[in-house]
């Protein structure tokens, strides 16, 4: 009994996907909420969470077509519903939500992936107002 507890726990919590990133790079990150390509849904929407769990929409998904959220970070879909960001920087770097809207009778889910952006710089001392510019880029 306790080891069937201990195993839906485990199941429960599952660690949120971490996906890296090269500064100035692309980055495909995958939406967790969904595992087929065709899957029947109202809405797909991808979001990045602030550090109070408020949500900012990037992009969305739906019978009407793909739409940007006003003042999103520009992205597109890929396969699977994953979003695409190019020239990531460090600004990017986060938690991101994919959050999949269900037809009448279908369940709602959303999930979270982590963003790290490798080569980013620390505070730029000689232009701090850029201090998230990528390493390689670094006036020293
Ligand atoms: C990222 O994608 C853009 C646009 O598709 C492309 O021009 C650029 O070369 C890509 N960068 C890398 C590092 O692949
Ligand atoms: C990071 O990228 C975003 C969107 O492409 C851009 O608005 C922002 O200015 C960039 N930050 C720096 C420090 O380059």
């Amino acid at each position: 009994m306790l080891l069937v507890i201990k195993l839906l726990l485990v199941r429960y919590v599952a660690p949120i996907p971490q996906v890296d990133a090269d500064c100035n790079g692309n980055v495909t990150l995958p939406c967790p909420a969904v595992n087929q390509e065709n899957m029947d849904f109202l809405a797909l929407a991808w979001y990045k969470e602030d550090s109070n769990g408020k949500r900012h929409g990037i992009i969305r998904k739906s019978d009407d077509g793909v739409m940007a959220f006003e003042n999103g970070r520009s992205a597109s879909f890929g396969t699977m519903h994953s979003l695409l960001l190019n020239w990531v920087n460090a600004s990017d770097e986060g938690t991101y939500l994919c959050a999949m809207s269900a037809n009448v009778g279908g369940q709602n889910k959303d999930a979270r992936v982590e963003l790290t952006v490798r080569g980013k710089s620390h505070v730029n001392q000689i232009f701090p107002h850029k201090m998230l510019i990528c390493a390689h880029y670094r006036i020293f």
